[in-house]
């Protein structure tokens, strides 16, 4: 019997506490995989930044991607490293860097989900180039912003149409709020966006590969508290609705890794924001969640590299398109949608290989999560978010969370 490694790379940015923990969880696994007569063994290191020759070979067969999105030199190594190495990362970065969330409303839109009606409006202001006086006053249409209140109706929220972290989002009860909002708006292309108003349960579902976690959010609590550690807050049902289209979202545009958010109103769930292809993964905003996604990390990125699945290289809409296009209620199609994601994901044999190969996991994290490792892991990251007189309080604040999830679900 041979021993073949099979190399995963972490590419990463600021992130300090799953990586930790994935690699401390990694070592213990001590993974010896049966595999045509060998034996797998996964190596685990940190992807560097350096200079590259575009014909040089890659020595990973996966990456695990959370910096290209703003870091452009590695970005372009692992594009490079797709087409000419075959490399298996995720995210899909063409997917990435084209894909907006303006552009996930028009595609889900399309699929038949109900988002809340959008408009797009052109910037309050611009950079000065040559060519913009001549384009604006030959095509710029006067437009009153005024008149996108009654057609949406209050409130609504004007944000980025390619927003993140919250930024530049702003929620207008009145026609004043949105004027105001707007003429703040600055250079940033915008989105005038009906509000799920009231909404009587709002969820983050996060998807890695084929799993999928749904958390209560609540929007108004300080960071620590929105992910709530509420249990059996929807139905079974309403998990399985929201599971179909988080993998529907994640199958569609090439992320094996995003997370959806929904909000709930008269019992219809209306996705709201569902491109955030890096999504959050701090214990300083999962915490009770967090050994989940650690673990989640850890189970697809080990089983693309075991078995050397083909990463999908370019998009395929059109069996989407052909089932939006076709006989049936949303709730049909939803399924079958889903049913895509399932053979994209490999659902199936992913379960299978988990069952056989990763049966320790469960236990091994289990027992993790309760070292001095874990915990230093979670001060590390408090450090360098917490001003140094909180610092002790939160690392016990998560780290306690993290020992209720042990209790609670950890075996
Ligand atoms: N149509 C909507 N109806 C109700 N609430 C909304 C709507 N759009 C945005 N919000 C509220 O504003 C918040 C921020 O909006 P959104 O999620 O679209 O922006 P973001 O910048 O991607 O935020 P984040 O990165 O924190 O998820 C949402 O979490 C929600 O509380
Ligand atoms: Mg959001």
């Amino acid at each position: 019997m041979t021993e073949i490694t099979r190399n995963i790379g972490l590419s990463l940015g600021a992130d300090i506490c799953w990586p930790a923990c994935y690699e401390g969880i990694m070592r213990r696994l001590d993974l010896r995989i049966p595999h045509q007569g060998n034996t797998l063994r996964m190596h685990v290191e940190r992807v560097t930044i350096e200079p590259f020759d575009l014909m040089q070979s890659c020595k990973y067969d996966v990456v695990i991607d959370r910096l290209t999105h703003w870091y452009h030199t590695s970005r372009e190594w692992i594009k490079k490293a797709i087409v000419m190495n075959d490399l298996y990362v995720f995210n899909n970065p063409w997917a990435v860097q084209s894909m907006e969330k303006h552009t996930s409303y028009c595609a889900m839109m399309r699929l038949g989900m109900p988002i809340p009606g959008t408009w797009m409006i052109p910037p309050k202001d611009y950079e000065p180039t040559p060519d913009l006086q001549p384009t604006l006053s030959r095509y710029a249409k006067l437009f009153d912003v005024g008149r996108l209140g009654p057609k949406l109706g209050y409130p609504l929220f004007v944000k980025p149409y390619d927003g993140g972290g919250w930024r530049g989002v702003t929620r207008c009860p009145d026609e004043a709020k949105l004027r105001q909002a707007y003429d703040e708006s600055g250079k940033t292309v915008m989105h005038v966006q009906a509000a799920v108003a009231p909404f009587d349960r709002f969820v983050r579902c996060i998807g890695f590969g084929p799993q999928t976690h749904s958390v209560l959010y609540d929007p108004d609590a300080p960071l620590h508290d929105r992910y709530t550690m509420q249990r059996d807050f929807i139905s079974q049902k309403e998990l399985d609705h929201l599971r179909k289209i988080t993998l529907t979202i994640n199958a569609f545009f090439g992320w094996e890794f995003n997370s959806c958010e929904s909000l709930r109103r008269d019992g219809v769930w209306h996705p709201i924001d569902f491109a955030n292809p890096c999504p959050d993964s701090q214990v300083t905003s999962l915490h009770y969640h967090f050994p989940w996604l650690v673990k989640s990390y850890i189970k697809w990125s080990v089983f693309c590299a075991a078995t050397k699945r083909k990463m999908r290289q370019t998009l395929d809409w059109t069996p989407f398109y052909e089932i939006a296009a076709g006989e049936g209620t949303f709730e049909e199609k939803l399924d079958q949608y889903a049913q895509i994601a399932d053979q994209r994901f490999e659902t199936t044999r992913f379960e299978e290989f988990c069952d056989k190969h990763l049966g320790h996991l469960d236990e091994v994290a289990h027992e993790f999560f309760g070292t001095e490792e874990a915990k230093t892991a979670v001060r590390q990251k408090v450090t360098a978010l917490f001003p140094q007189h909180e610092i002790d309080q939160f690392t016990e604040l998560f780290f306690n969370r993290i020992q209720e999830w042990r209790r609670v679900e950890g075996r």
